[in-house]
C-alpha cells in the first residue's frame, strides 16, 4: 500500500469568509465596512434584518453591528435576529449595536439623563482583548443618549467614560464584544487599532484583502464570465473606467476593445493622456473617436443646463453606438459600477446599473442588450485607486478629482462655443497646475474654473478691456452630497489670479466662489 498523501486544502478566498457589517441605520455603517477593508479584511454591508441562517450560510469571519440613531426601546427600532449571537461567530457591537447586544443578552439599556457627544475620555480597566497594547487612557468619539447600565450576563466591563461607566464589554467565551464609542471615525485616535485587535486577535481574520489579491480574483472571474468572447469598454478618462478596463485587459488581453468617445470637453491634455496610457503604454486595443466638432455643432444655440446635458448624453450614445456597430457583434460590456452604487441601490444589479448610467454621460443605451462585466462591483473608491496603482496606472489618472461626464460644457454658463471652451480650458489648466504645485490637489474634492456668461470692464496697459471673468471653485467633501468651500491660501489665489489674467487674453477678472453645498451645488450647472 502506498502512503496516503493529504491533498492541500485551499485557503478560502477573502470573499468566501467575509466580515458582515449589519447596517442598523447609522451614518457610519459604510465607514465601518471601509475601515475593516483598510485592515485588509474583506467586509460586506448587509441589512440588520439578515437572519441567523442567512448569515451562517455566508461563513462570516465576524459580525459587526453598526451604530444607529434610534433608541433600542423605540417602536420600530432596528432589531437583529437573536440567533446571530448563538452562531459562535465573533461579534462586535458599536454604539447602538452594543446597546442592542446588551438588551438582547440579559443586560440593560437606559436613558440615564446624561449624553455624550464628541471626543470623550475613555478609561480602560482591566485591559480587554480589544484594547490590547493601547494603554489605560484613551479618547473615544461618542454620540449617545442611552447607555448600557448592565452588561450582558457573563460579560465583563472593560472600559468606562465619565457619563457611561460601561463604555465597553467583552465575553470572550461567547465571542461577544461591545464598544460605546465609534472606533471607525478618525476622531477616535486608536479606533483602527481596536478594530484590528477585534479582526486579527479575536476573529482570527487574516489580512489578505490586498490590491494584488483583488486583481488575481477579478482576473479569474472575468475569464470565467467572458470565456473567449469579445468585450467592449467605454473609456471616459476617469479612474473607474480606466481601472475596469485594465482589469479586463489583464484577464482576456486583446479580446477587449475600448472605445474612447472624446466629446472635446475634457480638461487640457486629458484626451492625449488617455490615448498615450492605454494605447501607448498598456497596448490596449483602442478606438479613439475625436468628436469635438460634432458635439460643438450639436450644442449650437443651446444655453439651458438641462438641455445641454441631454444633448451631450444623446450625442454620446449615438457616437458610441455607431462605433460599436462597426466593431461587429460583441457580447459583453464593461461597466465601472462600484460597491457604493450597489449598496445605494439595495444590492440589485439592474438598479445599480441604472443609477450609474443616469449620472454619467458614459451612460449607455438601455436597448443595448449586452451582458455586463463589472469588475469593480465589490470595491470602494479608495480600493479602486489602490488597484489602479497596483496595475501601474499613472498617478495622475489614479488620483484624478471627480469630473462630470458632460465635462467643461457644464462649466461654461450659457452657450458653449469653441472660443469660450478654449478660454475655460486654458484658465482651468493654470488653476490645476497651481493647485498641484501647492500640494493641495489630493486634499481638495474638486478644484476647477467656471466661465460665466458675463463680461466686465477692466484696464490692461493703457487699454480699457471688456473681458470675461473666471470663477475659481474649490471644495472639500467626503461624498459630494455636501461640500464646503475650500479656504485656499491667499498666496495661491493671487498666483492663480495673476497667471490667468496674464496668460488668458480674453479674461480680465478672477473671482472666488465662497458658497458651500447646500445651498449651492458643486458644479455651476
Ligand atoms: P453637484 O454639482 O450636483 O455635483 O453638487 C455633485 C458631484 O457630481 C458631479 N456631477 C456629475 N457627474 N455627470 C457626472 O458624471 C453629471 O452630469 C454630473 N453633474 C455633476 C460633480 O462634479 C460633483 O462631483
Amino acid at each position: 500500500m502506498g502512503e496516503v498523501v493529504r491533498l492541500p486544502v485551499a485557503e478560502p478566498s477573502p470573499e468566501e469568509r467575509p466580515v458582515l457589517v449589519l447596517d442598523c441605520g447609522g451614518q457610519y455603517a459604510q465607514l465601518i465596512a471601509r475601515r475593516v477593508r483598510e485592515a485588509r479584511v474583506y467586509s460586506e454591508l448587509v441589512p440588520h434584518s439578515i437572519s441567523a441562517a442567512e448569515a451562517r450560510a455566508r461563513r462570516p469571519r465576524a459580525l459587526v453591528l453598526s451604530g444607529g440613531p434610534a433608541s433600542v426601546y423605540a417602536a420600530g427600532a432596528p432589531k437583529v435576529d437573536p440567533g446571530l449571537f448563538e452562531l459562535g461567530v465573533p461579534t462586535l457591537g458599536i454604539c447602538y449595536g452594543m446597546q442592542l447586544m446588551a438588551q438582547e443578552l440579559g443586560g440593560t439599556v437606559e436613558r440615564t439623563g446624561v449624553s455624550e457627544f464628541g471626543k470623550t475620555d475613555v478609561r480602560i480597566v482591566p485591559e480587554g482583548e480589544l484594547f490590547a497594547g493601547l494603554g489605560a487612557e484613551q479618547t473615544g468619539w461618542m454620540s449617545h443618549r442611552d447607555s448600557v447600565t448592565a452588561p450582558p450576563a457573563g460579560a465583563r466591563v472593560t472600559a468606562g467614560s465619565p457619563a457611561a461607566p460601561i463604555a465597553a464589554f467583552e465575553d470572550p467565551e461567547r465571542g461577544l464584544y461591545g464598544v460605546q464609542f465609534h472606533p471607525e471615525v478618525v476622531h477616535t485616535p486608536n479606533g483602527q487599532e481596536v478594530l484590528k485587535n477585534f479582526l486579527y486577535a479575536v476573529a482570527d481574520a487574516p489580512p489578505t484583502w490586498t490590491a494584488a489579491a483583488v486583481i488575481e480574483e477579478q482576473v479569474e472571474r472575468i475569464r470565467a464570465q467572458v470565456g473567449s468572447d469579445r468585450v467592449l469598454c467605454a473609456l471616459s478618462g476617469g479612474v473607474d473606467s480606466a481601472v475596469a478596463a485594465l482589469l479586463v485587459h489583464k484577464a482576456v488581453g486583446d479580446q477587449l476593445v475600448c472605445v474612447f468617445v472624446d466629446h472635446g470637453f475634457l480638461r487640457k491634455d486629458e484626451a492625449a493622456q488617455v490615448v498615450e496610457t492605454f494605447e501607448g503604454h498598456f497596448h490596449v486595443p483602442l478606438v479613439h473617436v475625436s468628436a469635438e466638432e460634432r458635439f460643438l455643432a450639436r450644442l449650437e444655440g443651446v444655453a439651458d443646463p438641462e438641455e445641454k446635458r441631454k444633448a451631450i448624453g444623446e450625442e454620446f450614445i449615438r457616437v458610441f453606438e455607431a462605433e460599436s456597430k462597426r466593431l461587429g457583434e460583441i457580447k459583453h460590456l464593461v461597466q465601472g459600477t462600484l460597491y457604493s452604487d450597489v449598496i445605494e441601490s439595495g444590492g440589485d444589479a439592474s438598479v445599480a446599473a441604472t443609477i450609474k448610467s443616469h449620472h454619467n454621460v458614459g451612460g449607455l443605451p438601455d436597448d443595448m442588450e449586452m451582458e455586463l462585466v463589472e469588475p469593480l462591483r465589490l470595491l470602494f473608491k479608495d480600493e479602486v485607486r489602490r488597484v489602479g496603482e497596483e496595475l501601474g496606472l499613472p498617478e495622475r489618472m489614479v488620483w484624478r478629482q471627480p469630473f462630470p461626464g458632460p465635462g467643461l460644457a457644464i462649466r461654461i454658463i450659457g452657450e458653449v462655443t469653441r472660443e469660450r471652451l478654449e478660454i475655460l480650458r486654458e484658465a482651468d489648466a493654470i488653476l490645476q497646475e497651481e493647485v498641484r504645485r501647492a500640494g493641495l490637489y489630493r486634499e481638495l474634492w474638486q478644484s476647477f474654473a467656471v466661465l460665466p456668461a458675463i463680461r466686465s470692464v477692466g484696464v490692461q496697459g493703457d487699454e480699457r478691456t471688456y473681458g470675461y471673468p473666471v470663477v475659481v471653485r474649490a471644495v472639500t467633501s467626503d461624498d459630494a452630497m455636501t461640500a464646503d468651500w475650500a479656504r485656499l491660501p491667499y498666496d495661491l489665489l493671487e498666483t492663480i489670479s495673476s497667471r490667468i489674467v496674464n496668460e488668458v487674453p480674453a479674461v480680465n477678472r478672477v473671482v472666488l466662489d465662497i458658497t458651500s453645498k447646500p445651498p449651492s451645488t458643486i458644479e455651476w450647472e
